[in-house]
């Protein structure tokens, strides 16, 4: 089997690494004997106002879940990932910028994001945005991201990044649920040569949202695309931005002010805004983006994720410019203007470290070896992969192709609520197993349970609970604290529950087997089955419908659709068709489905709860070993469904 394949440590990264085998070990051991003084230590890397004494106040007692650290230190974010770079490193790169388009490029020092990132606090401001407020960014991939989160952080105000492919609903529930005074948008973005429409989907969520709720949209001009224009509540960016001061003042911040929101999909109801604050998280991301990463003072870091996930918060900007590193941002696809273009991205800007998601490898993987003839990739010393589960055969092409067999792959097991990476080799300490995200970083104690709460020890199965909390973890569910508890805190009592299944060997690491609840992972992207049923049963023909993922070659997981139709409506080819766009339109293009199959029944029990278990049984094509079926009220629908199951 390849999980049997163990790449050594090279003794070249380990010479030089942050941490080898024996100071891993050192380090993780006094991260959980003695977190208080771990942590008191690591705090140091960040520039505080005033230092925190007091380092860890948390519980997860259902009861009382409250998670505090460094709770009485003072800080702000964006003087740790700019001013405290300038005297050192002010002429040095801090963000190297790729154009969708090949032509297009810039690079743009710490002092130029720094006098940048301070104009826009000080538009904000005069924009009437304050402490507390939230400014919802809608954005491409353009240095003005990254430089809006950090003017928000400047001045004290909540990021809510909401990703650029989103559907105009999807962002007007998000700026609804944030009660977000200002948008921050670019009239177009562009991907893979064509142009999306941000500024129309802010006006239309806007529309739909009713006026009262923002106030005022900053529009970037990205492309000079024809935009409609709503006189007294849009501003362009450039108008508001290019005449102010280069200085602005940066709030004095409590370590447990909110540094933003992020918004994720849970296995039931709307999506979450997740809180994170502002010492524990920066702590956390500096210290991650370091050791996991091994990054070494010069190097070309690229993550290509995009800034509307957790990814890009804590690996393109908060973690990277905290420590003074390089950067790269860009703003296209992979696969434009052919799919040898992140290969020739590396050698252009000479990057040293690559993190990117296992959908992104398996869909090079599917055009072969010679995808990546355009380019060397000398440069490259690391590599990264997150998202989701990597298959031990995508991990190696991986490896040999893109690595040229020479750089070790860090699989960063964590999530949009983990803040950082929670398990992970580090390169110059691990030894490597493709398809295991092998061992936990500093502080963090990962535990396996079975589905009545014990604890399995050795060499096991099971659901993959945290026993302790790290600086890094959300605080809360903004505005439903009761939920919060709910989702992570009340399935294993003491314990923070992930949502995913995991193995763990008989060398101790961790194999994460993928969700256990009814979230998707669709091509790394996190969805809810509960959010596609309420879209598509929206819809007038549609009287009930059951979603499930089912394995996908290079998504990993596939979007399967059940729909029972209401009585007297026509199954066609194109309402099918129709159904597919209208979820695609509803939440946006990563909803699309795969399948959809007509259900004149769905299995359900005497209680009417749907079986999901046989309908992703189905769904993958695995119907013999349905297992029981006799508790069904009626076990005839199962028949029918496998009879005209429509993946085979
Ligand atoms: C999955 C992304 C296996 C997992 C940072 C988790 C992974 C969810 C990995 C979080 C990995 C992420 N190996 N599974 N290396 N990384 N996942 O919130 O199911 O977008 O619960 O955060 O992605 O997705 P999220």
């Amino acid at each position: 089997m390849t999980e049997q394949h163990v790449y050594p440590v090279r003794e070249d990264i380990a010479a030089n690494a942050w941490a080898d085998k024996e100071k891993y070990l050192a380090m993780y051991q006094q991260s959980v004997d003695d977190p208080e003084g771990f942590w008191a230590e690591q705090a140091k890397r960040i520039d505080w106002f005033k230092s925190p004494t007091r380092i860890k106040h948390t519980s997860f007692d259902p009861h009382d879940v409250d998670i505090r650290w460094f709770e009485d230190g003072t800080l702000n974010a964006s003087v740790n990932c700019l001013d405290r770079h300038l005297a050192t490193r002010g002429d040095q790169t801090a963000i190297i910028w790729e154009g969708d388009d090949p032509n297009d490029a810039k690079h743009l020092t710490y002092r130029e994001v720094y006098e940048r990132t301070n104009q826009l606090a000080n538009a904000l401001k005069a924009l009437g945005v304050r402490k507390g407020d939230v400014v919802t960014l809608y954005m491409p991939m353009i240095p003005e991201a990254a430089m809006a989160m950090l003017a928000c952080a400047r001045i004290g105000a909540v990021h809510s990044v909401v990703f650029g492919g989103f559907s105009p609903d999807a962002l007007a529930q998000r700026v609804i649920g944030a009660d977000s005074k200002l948008v921050i948008t670019a009239d177009e973005s562009v991907r893979g040569g064509k142009q999306v429409p941000l500024k129309d989907n802010v006006d239309a969520a806007l529309t739909r949202a009713g006026a009262e709720v923002c106030e005022k949209v900053l529009v970037v001009k990205r492309t000079g695309g024809d935009i409609d224009w709503h006189e007294g509540r849009d501003v362009w960016f450039h108008e508001a931005v290019d005449d102010q001061s280069t200085e602005c003042a940066a709030e004095e911040m409590n370590a447990e002010d909110p540094l933003f929101i992020l918004y994720t999909s849970g296995s039931t109801g709307a999506p979450k805004g997740l809180k994170h604050t502002t010492g524990g998280y920066l702590t956390y991301a500096s210290l991650t983006h370091q050791y996991v990463f091994d990054y070494q003072d010069g190097e070309v870091y690229w993550c290509t994720a995009d800034v509307g996930w957790v990814t890009g918060h804590s690996y393109i900007v908060y973690g990277p410019l905290a420590n003074g590193a390089i950067t790269l941002m860009f703003e296209g696809v992979p696969s434009y203007p052919t799919h040898g273009r992140m290969g020739e991205i590396v050698d252009k800007h000479k990057v040293n470290i690559l993190y990117t998601a296992p959908t992104a490898v398996r869909a090079l993987m599917a055009h072969g070896d010679h995808v990546m003839d355009s380019s060397k990739r000398d440069s490259l010393r690391l590599l990264g992969s997150v998202g989701e589960p990597i298959n031990p055969e995508a991990w190696e092409w991986f490896y040999r192709v893109i690595g040229n067999s020479r750089c070790p792959i860090v699989d960063t097991w964590w999530q949009t609520e983990t803040g950082g990476i929670m398990i992970s080799p580090l390169p110059g300490a691990i030894d490597l197993k493709p398809g295991s995200a092998t061992r936990p970083f500093f502080g963090v104690q990962p535990v396996l349970l079975d589905s009545e709460g014990q604890v399995l020890e050795g060499a096991v199965d099971g659901n993959l609970a945290i026993a302790d909390s790290w600086p890094g973890q959300a605080r809360s569910i903004w505005g439903d604290h009761e939920r919060f508890v709910q989702t992570y805190f009340s399935t294993y009592k003491g314990y923070y529950f992930t949502g995913d299944g995991c193995r763990r060997d008989e060398d101790g690491y961790y194999w994460i087997t993928g969700r256990v609840d009814d979230v998707l992972n669709v091509s790394g992207h996190r969805m809810g089955t509960a959010e596609i049923e309420s879209s598509l049963v929206a819809h007038e023909t549609v009287a009930e419908a059951a979603v499930v993922g089912f394995p996908h070659d290079i998504k990993g997981q596939g979007i399967y659709i059940y729909v029972t139709l209401a009585d007297g409506v026509e199954a066609t080819e194109e309402l099918k068709k129709e159904l597919a766009q209208w979820v695609r339109k509803d939440i946006g293009p990563i909803a699309t489905p795969d399948v959809i199959q007509w259900a004149p029944g769905l299995p359900k029990t005497r209680s009417g709860k749907i079986m999901r278990r046989i309908l992703r049984k189905i769904a993958a094509n695995e119907c013999d070993g349905l297992g029981d079926t006799s508790t069904l009220a009626d076990p005839s629908v199962v028949d029918e469904l496998i009879e005209h199951r429509a993946n085979r």
